[in-house]
């Protein structure tokens, strides 16, 4: 079976679309853990009402160790990392151990609206700023840089002219549903196959 574990800091409405996407036969892989690095991200309650194992390294107590300590968790017992609105930064250490085995969902077009600092409401703020017709999200491979991994699946949102970043927000998260279990489900089919920069995807 398809190991995951999914990293989360917040709401985990992604790691609930994932979650649904297993029940309902969709993907093929189990999740081992789940591993905030929030105390009271409500994602943790998501995965305790389908009995996933947790585990809370709290940021402010663990700070440059959260890495090491997540490595520590991981090692040799998934297939692929899932970052699902998950904050923290992921140091060297585990990006070289888990190298194409950590991928991120990201509520943009990358390389639009990306980088330090540019994540949640802000992301689709930006976008309504500059006027885009078009937005959508991305779910990448993580490397080393902060949203600079090479890119697995983008889906289109059309900007209305009526648009808050709020109801711009709740379209993209939609379909941050739909890229991050698409992604999920053509990793564990090794479907994927990274050619530098290119990411080629049988099957699409
Ligand atoms: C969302 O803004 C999403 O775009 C980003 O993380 C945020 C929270 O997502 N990936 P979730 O509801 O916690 O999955």
């Amino acid at each position: 079976m398809f190991k995951i574990a999914v990293l989360i800091s917040g709401g985990g409405s992604n790691l609930q679309a994932i979650i649904d996407n297993i029940e309902n036969g969709y993907l093929n892989c189990s999740i081992e853990c789940v591993i905030s690095d929030k105390k009271d991200a409500f994602g943790l309650e998501r995965a305790r009402r389908h009995n996933i194992k947790t585990y809370v390294f709290d940021k402010k107590e663990y700070g440059a160790e959260l890495s090491y300590r997540i490595l520590e968790t991981l090692e040799n017992k998934v297939d692929l990392i899932v970052l699902a609105g998950y904050l923290s930064i992921l140091n060297w250490d585990i990006i070289k151990k888990f190298k194409d085995k950590i991928i991120n969902v990201h509520p943009s077009l990358i390389p639009s609206f990306c980088g330090k600092g540019m994540y949640g409401i802000k992301v689709h703020e930006k976008a309504l700023e500059y006027g885009v017709k078009i937005t959508g999200c991305t779910v990448h491979f993580v490397d080393e840089g902060t949203d600079t991994g090479s890119i697995i699946i983008q889906k289109a949102v059309e900007v209305k002219d009526n648009d808050t970043a709020e109801s711009l927000q709740k379209r993209v998260l939609e379909q941050e549903h739909r890229a991050l279990s698409e992604a999920i489900k053509l990793i564990s089919e090794d479907k994927v196959h990274v050619n530098g920069r290119k990411i080629i995807v049988k099957d699409m």
